[in-house]
């Protein structure tokens, strides 16, 4: 049996493990299937891929099972955070449950550590999974390699060079310590190979987070959230805002709503608040800055927001995710920094990288409503079938490294 612990932590991370729980579970009952056709060992050389996809594997003995686990640390654990992603994405509840919830960076990278390491002591997985570039990516990860247990990292090789983003320390020391790097966009085999990492341990296999987007299109389509909001398709904006640089302080956050309040005099703005930005916006006494014409909500679930960004006429963001997730349903994206970790969604996609300066922001936003759009293509991969290719990656790399 091969044991797989993946780990999710904060509302970044439910999309990308969903697909990478469905790709293990087809694999399992393909292997569990041939196994009972042809005895407990299975002879596959040079088979076709067993998940329908284009690799060419040739996998000699397998597993008779493979059992996923999900761990969730707890690091996010709103309702609207959490437990609607689960719900949405057909998640099973979390196999382990870390509880670590909110505090400083070394607070919760620690305690997240302290609590995996029970789990990894008992479960003896033979593989951790972990994704994206939050606090629970680089605390499980650490406390694994430090067991001798391998580690594999979904969204390995981004990098914005500003060592001022936790996400880029997170980054840079994940994949220093994984054995697997799984790669979204080619600018990642460069940084890897730029850092020393050798070439064995890298897989360019697509994006997991435009998995679920692409599985998901039909019930995102069905979504009301628009007739909820009393929302023309293209004919609002969308606002998403939670990073440090733009709302930690309260120059910034003045300076930020100052802009949304002339954009709004243009565009009706929908702005669902992550939990930092508001208690923000509250402890800095600017609420009653906001003009009516922007609607405030709070954080929204999955299936709903990724219907208002594909409805928008313009997204103005900080996050990472949403610039991938525009850049693939073809949608103006302005990002409010001063670098991209994710640069094809700017040389390929349709993401303005604008940086900070909320005047200039502002001026190019008035002008991707005035008709100045890019035009933009979806970056190589990204197909709906990364996890699929994870998975089988996977199989076949860690046949060599243990006797099923
Ligand atoms: C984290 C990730 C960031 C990711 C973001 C997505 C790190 C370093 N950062 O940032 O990369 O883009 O998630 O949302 O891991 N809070 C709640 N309820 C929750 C979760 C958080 O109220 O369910 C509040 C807490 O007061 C907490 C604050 O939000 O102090 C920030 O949460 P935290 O997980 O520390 O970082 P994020 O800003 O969410």
């Amino acid at each position: 049996m091969l044991k797989i612990i993946s780990v999710v932590g904060a509302r970044p991370n439910f999309m990308k493990v969903a697909p990478l729980h469905k790709a293990f579970e087809k694999l399992s009952l393909i292997i569990g299937q041939l196994a009972e056709e042809s005895g407990k060992w299975i002879s596959a050389e040079g088979g076709e891929s067993k998940m329908g996809g284009e690799k060419n594997s040739s996998i000699n003995h397998q597993p008779s099972t493979i059992t996923h686990l999900i761990c969730h640390t707890g690091q996010h654990y709103d309702e609207k955070m959490s437990k609607v992603f689960f719900d949405e994405l057909e998640l099973p509840e979390p196999d382990f449950y870390l509880g670590v919830g909110s505090g400083s960076h070394a607070e919760q990278t620690a305690r997240v550590m302290i609590e995996f390491e029970k789990i990894l002591l008992s479960e003896k997985p033979d593989l951790v999974i972990v994704v994206g570039d939050v606090n629970s990516t680089i605390a499980c990860s650490l406390a694994a390699v430090k067991l001798h247990i391998k580690v594999a990292h979904v969204e390995a090789g981004l990098r914005s060079f500003d060592k001022e983003m936790p996400e880029e320390i997170n980054r840079v020391l994940t994949d220093t310590i994984s054995d697997f790097l799984f790669i979204t966009e080619k600018s990642g085999i460069e940084n890897l190979k730029k850092s020393g990492v050798s070439d064995d341990k890298v897989f360019f296999v697509g994006n997991c987070m435009i998995d679920s987007l692409i599985h998901y299109l039909p019930k995102i389509n069905k979504s009301k959230i628009l007739e909820t909001y009393c929302l023309q398709p293209t004919a609002y904006i969308l606002v998403t805002l939670h990073r440090p640089s733009n709302v930690d302080e309260e120059k910034s956050l003045r300076e930020v709503i100052e802009m949304l309040n002339h954009l709004s005099e243009k565009r009706k703005i929908v702005f669902p608040i992550h939990p930092r930005t508001r208690a923000n916006i509250k402890a800095f006494g600017l609420e009653s800055m906001l003009n009516d014409n922007i609607i405030l909500t709070g954080p929204i679930g999955y299936l709903d927001f990724i219907s208002l960004v594909k409805n928008c006429e313009l997204v103005i963001t900080d996050s990472g995710g949403i610039q991938e997730e525009s850049t693939y349903l073809g949608v103006q994206c302005l990002t409010l920094r001063e670098n991209t970790e994710r640069p094809v969604t700017v040389e390929v996609g349709t993401n303005h990288l604008i940086g900070t300066d909320f005047k200039k922001a502002e001026v190019a936003a008035l002008e991707i409503l005035s008709g100045k759009k890019k035009i933009g293509k979806v970056p190589e991969l990204w197909d709906g079938k990364a996890a699929e290719r994870i998975a089988e990656i996977l199989l076949e790399e860690l046949r060599d490294c243990k006797k099923y």
